[in-house]
């Protein structure tokens, strides 16, 4: 197995590179346009074959990197069939299954942060996008955000996943990498030890600034990131 966990420092957006090691098909998860062309030359550099290119969802912080790989590689692209992204190619469900070589790689589907959330799950490790973070989660208070239905996703669908399950999320912005669910539903400070009904009311009050790039990224990424004036200035 190959397996490389990159990040924009901007966004503090994390990418993942998975592989087979024996066949050479690799897939990212949660591409940043900016990367493309470090992308393309860690690829090279590894000898991979770019087979997918998956979105936890519909992100409101970065441009999706997806349209200009898949120019460049011929990988098909991945987005839940509730997260508004109509242009992949393929649209993700409960239970859908990924293939690239001989791994396989299953869609959970995690709604609340946007109705659209899905987490992937590849070996002893989930990526969970924004739905679960690193002693937190994703904010509920734009792009058809819902506290309780997050709630649910993280308590009944990822907190009944075996406990020394890798969590591995889209963001961090204190410098950690990786969890595990058990170290999650018992520490988590947003969704350890509450209700559902005090996890909605937290939420509400958190009142935060909206991402600085949601302007844009959010139609760029509604279109899979698809828009050529963007993937000629980033010169890929
Ligand atoms: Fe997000």
């Amino acid at each position: 197995m190959v397996f490389r966990q990159l990040f924009d420092e901007d966004s503090c957006t994390y990418t993942y590179l998975l592989a087979d090691a024996l066949t050479a098909d690799a897939v990212l998860i949660d591409t940043v346009l900016g990367h493309v062309g470090g992308y393309l030359s860690l690829l090279q550099e590894q000898g991979l074959q770019l087979r997918w290119v998956l979105e936890t969802h519909v992100h409101a912080d970065h441009i999706t990197g997806a349209a200009a790989l898949k120019e460049h590689t011929g990988a098909r692209t991945v987005t839940s069939a509730a997260g508004g992204a109509e242009c992949a190619d393929l649209r993700a469900t409960d239970d859908t299954v990924i293939a690239f070589g001989e791994e396989l790689i299953r869609v959970i589907s995690t709604p609340g942060h946007t109705p659209g959330c899905v987490t992937y799950r590849w070996r002893d490790r989930v990526f969970t996008g924004d739905a679960l973070l690193i002693g937190g989660c994703g904010r509920t208070d734009f792009q058809g955000g819902d506290a309780a239905t997050l709630y649910d996703s993280i308590t009944q669908r990822l907190f009944s996943l075996p406990g020394e399950t890798l969590v591995y999320p889209a963001h961090d912005y204190k410098g950690q990498r990786v969890s595990c669910i058990a170290q999650e539903r018992e520490t988590n400070p947003r969704v350890a030890n509450t209700t559902r009904e005090a996890f909605v009311e937290t939420m509400a009050a958190l009142k935060l600034p909206p991402p600085r790039q949601i302007d844009t990224a959010l139609p760029a990424n509604e279109a899979c990131g698809r828009s050529p004036e963007l993937i000629d200035l980033q010169g890929v």
